[in-house]
This record gives C-alpha cells, structure tokens and sequence, in this order.
C-alpha cells in the first residue's frame, strides 16, 4: 500500500504512522524525522536544514525531493510506504507523482487527518520525545509512567526544538500557506480520505483503517 499521510503540525501524522507501519507492513518515511536524525549526526544536510526548522519555515524543495527520491529506490519500498509530512508543497507532490510514473506506481489514499489550531498547539507543546529510541508521548494525552523517562527504553524525554509556541504557530501559518493546497490537489485525483483527528489516538486510527479498508 502507497500512503501519504497529510495534516498540520501537530495534528497525530507520526503517531498514527506508527500503528498503520506496523498494520501494513510497511516503512515509515516522516522528512521531519530524516532532517532531525541528519542534525544529530552533524552532517552536511543536518547543517543546511537546521536553520529553517528552527524558524518553523519550510526547507526547501530541492532538498527534500531528492532525498525522498532517493528513499523511494530502496528495497523496502517495494511493497509499499507510508509518506509522513512529504509532500508539503504543490511542487514537491508533483516531483512526487513524477517520480512514481518512472517507476510506473501509483499512490493509493493520502489521509488527511484534520485537528483546529488550539488542540494542535497543546498536542505540539506538551509533546515529549525519547532521545534513544525516538519515542513519542504527551504530557497529558500520553504521559509515560515515570516523569521524563521512557517506558519503552529508559531513556530520557526531551521536547523537540521547533516545539515552542512561537515556532508552532509559525509553523501552522506555513501549513496554511503552503500545504493546505494539497487537499484539493489530491481530491481532486481521488485519492483524499479525510479523517477526524481531534478524537483519541485509538479512534482516529479505528476511522483511518475503516476507511482504508472500505476502499480496498
Ligand atoms: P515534521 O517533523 O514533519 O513536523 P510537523 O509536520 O510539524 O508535524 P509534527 O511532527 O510536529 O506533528 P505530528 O502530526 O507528527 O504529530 P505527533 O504524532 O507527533 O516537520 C518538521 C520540520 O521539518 C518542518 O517544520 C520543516 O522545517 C521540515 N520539513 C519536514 N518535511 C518537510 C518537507 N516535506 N518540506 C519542507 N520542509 C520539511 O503528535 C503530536 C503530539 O500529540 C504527541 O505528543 C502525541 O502523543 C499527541 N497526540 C497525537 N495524536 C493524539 C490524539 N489523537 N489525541 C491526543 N494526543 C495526541
Ligand atoms: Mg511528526
Ligand atoms: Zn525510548
């Protein structure tokens, strides 16, 4: 299954990748996540996204398409992805669907999982993230059983940098500006299932499948 997972910052897109990876079987390909993973590591790439992510501003499209590209080939996509927070402009979707005629694919349902502006800030501010295994919890919707630690690995929770209230609603702006559009691109090819994301994580997931499940 070929899925991109579509929604404002904060909306549910990592979490809700999570359970559908695992129902499917397929790999997860959050941009987000590859850009953090780079700025760790020190590389050259972390170097020249860091500056944008930290303002809440889209990097640009170059970048990120090839990159995605360049995942696209690997063997474990073969049966199919999972698409987290790519595309996010209307170029990047069409670089998308250009790679995909090369490789003679198609996508199958992107989900637009939709939350209003208030609950996405409070998702976004009180998100903690393991720094070993990249774990996600929330301090009120998902906190973990011991303050700061997490109950996966024991590792230590930390707050994501572009987590702050300036930088999130900087962040929704960008959303509203330069990836919303792509709800009408992918409705209008058919392929848009959207989906209440403001109920709890396990509900949200039930209607994903759900409608997933009717189409297939
Ligand atoms: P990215 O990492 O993609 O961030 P984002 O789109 O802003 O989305 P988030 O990861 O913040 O939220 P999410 O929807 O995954 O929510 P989560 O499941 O964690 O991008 C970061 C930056 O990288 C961008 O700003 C940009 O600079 C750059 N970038 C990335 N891709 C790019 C691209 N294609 N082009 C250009 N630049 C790009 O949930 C949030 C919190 O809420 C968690 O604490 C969770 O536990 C909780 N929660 C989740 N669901 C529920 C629920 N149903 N009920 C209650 N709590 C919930
Ligand atoms: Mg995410
Ligand atoms: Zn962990």
């Amino acid at each position: 299954m070929r899925l991109v997972l579509l929604g404002p910052p904060g909306a549910g897109k990592g979490t809700q990748a999570s359970a559908i990876i695992s129902k499917y079987s397929i790999p997860h390909i959050s941009t987000g996540d590859i850009f953090r993973e780079n700025i760790k590591k020190g590389t050259d790439l972390g170097k020249q996204v860091e500056a944008y992510m930290n303002k809440g501003l889209l990097v640009p499209d170059e970048l990120v398409v090839s990159i995605v590209k360049d995942r696209l080939t690997k063997e474990d996509c073969k049966e199919g992805f999972l698409l987290d927070g790519f595309p996010r402009t209307v170029n990047q979707a069409e670089a998308l669907d250009e790679e995909l005629k090369n490789m003679n694919l198609k996508l199958d349902k992107v989900i637009n999982i939709k939350v209003g502006k208030d609950i996405l800030i409070e998702r976004a501010i009180g998100r903690r993230i393991c720094k070993n295994c990249g774990a996600t919890f929330h301090i009120k919707f998902n906190p973990p059983k011991e303050e700061n630690v997490c109950d996966k690995c024991g590792g230590e929770l930390h707050q994501r940098d572009d987590d702050t209230v300036e930088t999130v609603e900087k962040r929704i702006e960008v959303y509203h500006e330069q990836t919303k559009p792509l709800i009408d691109y992918y409705d209008k090819k058919g392929l848009l299932l959207n989906v209440d994301g403001s109920k709890p994580v396990e509900e949200v997931f039930n209607e994903i499948i759900a409608s997933l499940e009717g189409d297939f």
